[in-house]
């Protein structure tokens, strides 16, 4: 492919709304499948999310398992529970539900339901070579966006890395997001996956890689992040407005990542995760601010739409590289409000961890969109700022 050529997937159907989980037994039907592998975690269950998706399982006579030994942040031995539990059920559909975590395990299952082999395998872009089963993806956070993305993240348990594989057969045959599915979180994961949103949003916003169309959708996701995040997060038993512009804005950002790419607050969040098991969304949030004052001289316009489309009133006849700090500001402003702690310091991260998180973050996928050129040092860089707390911002805007 030469550097002209862009390249985005989005999967083939969307179901986007209030009750679409009601709806999942005749899509699973017009697949042509008989026995459902649902691929979840206890919680998922116990809170009863399942019982609309299950029940038009049950509506349409379609059998179906449940495998609900999906962790956060899964690794390779569970992903192969998975596939196991889907050979034993003799299925042929899996139906991912839940956080990121169910959803990227339901998608590295899949790969081995046709594919020989260990799932680390298939690590990196475009390996997976048999077609996948067909798949049904419903969040039930908003969200890390893996619905519509051919993405999936696999922790390696030997040696707690964080492994990426992309394939378009990965891309679900139904994404269906349902908001009200996403009521029953507790405030601080709605808070943690509702800034992983923001995170993906900017990121694909001033990627190298991004395209018109990853951008409008990008723009707009903060846009709708800004003006709802504070309140789905306070939802209580009211607030179904917010808690469905939040899963719009889930996946646009989340089709938006998957045509620009990501950059360096998650090619850190991944080790800081893999390593401490601080929880994705969590770890972006506080990194992010961060970053995005890293990345600012590279792409100050952009720093000024963000700004803007987070309610800023920004004056462009000022330099961008000073307008820009506004967009820091405000994300840590939106960031403080759903109570995410401002250093990395706050969380089970350790400071001393710093040169190998640089380390492996060279590494991650993830970097190769970050708009701006970024060494080991920078990272380190980074990172030390996020455990000491430190914002140019605050000299140049005040707090
Ligand atoms: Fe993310």
């Amino acid at each position: 492919m030469t550097d002209d050529l862009q390249m985005w997937n989005v999967p083939n159907r969307v179901l986007f709304g209030s009750g679409a989980a009601s709806e999942t037994g005749q899509y699973v039907e017009q697949f042509g499948a008989e026995r459902v592998l649902v691929v979840t975690d206890t919680g998922v269950r116990a809170a009863g999310v399942l019982d609309p998706v299950v029940t038009s399982l049950d509506d349409v006579g379609v059998e179906y398992q449940v495998f609900d030994g999906v962790e956060p942040d899964p690794t390779d031995v569970v992903v192969h529970e998975a596939a196991e539990a889907y050979e034993a059920a003799n299925a042929d559909l899996v139906l991912g539900i839940g956080g990121g975590s169910s959803i990227d395990t339901a998608k590295a299952a899949s790969i081995l339901a046709t594919n020989d082999g260990h799932v680390l395998d298939f690590e990196g872009s475009g390996n997976v070579p048999n077609e996948t089963p067909p798949s049904v993806l419903v969040p039930t956070t908003a969200g890390t966006g893996s619905e519509v993305g051919h993405w999936t993240i696999v922790k390696d348990a030997e040696t707690g890395i964080k492994e990426e594989i992309g394939d378009v057969k990965l891309l679900a045959d139904l994404a269906l997001v349902d908001p009200d599915l996403t009521a029953s979180a507790p405030p601080r994961v709605k808070a943690a996956t509702g800034m992983d949103v923001v995170t993906h949003a900017v990121e694909a916003y001033v990627s190298i890689r991004r395209q018109s169309q990853t951008s409008t959708l990008a723009l707009d996701s903060i846009e709708k992040a800004g003006a709802n995040l504070r309140r789905a997060v306070g939802y209580r038993g009211g607030d179904d407005d917010a808690l469905a512009a939040m899963a719009r804005a889930s996946t646009q950002a989340g089709m938006a990542f998957n045509g620009a790419g990501l950059g360096a607050v998650h090619a850190l969040s991944h080790q800081i995760g893999g390593a401490f098991g601080v929880p994705h969304g969590l770890a972006n949030a506080v990194v992010l601010p961060y970053v995005m004052e890293y990345n600012l001289p590279q792409v100050p316009e952009e720093m000024v739409d963000v700004a803007e489309a987070l309610g800023e009133d920004v004056d462009r006849s000022n330099p961008a590289t000073t307008e820009g700090y506004r967009a820091v500001r405000a994300v840590r402003r939106l960031a403080d409000d759903v109570g995410i702690p401002r250093t990395l310091a706050e969380t089970a991260a350790e400071r001393d961890a710093i040169d190998r998180l640089a380390d492996r973050a060279l590494d991650d996928g993830s970097l190769t969109g970050n708009p701006r050129r970024t060494g080991h040092d920078d990272l380190a860089g980074i990172l030390d700022r996020a455990f000491d707390g430190r914002f140019a911002y605050e000299s140049i805007l005040g707090a």
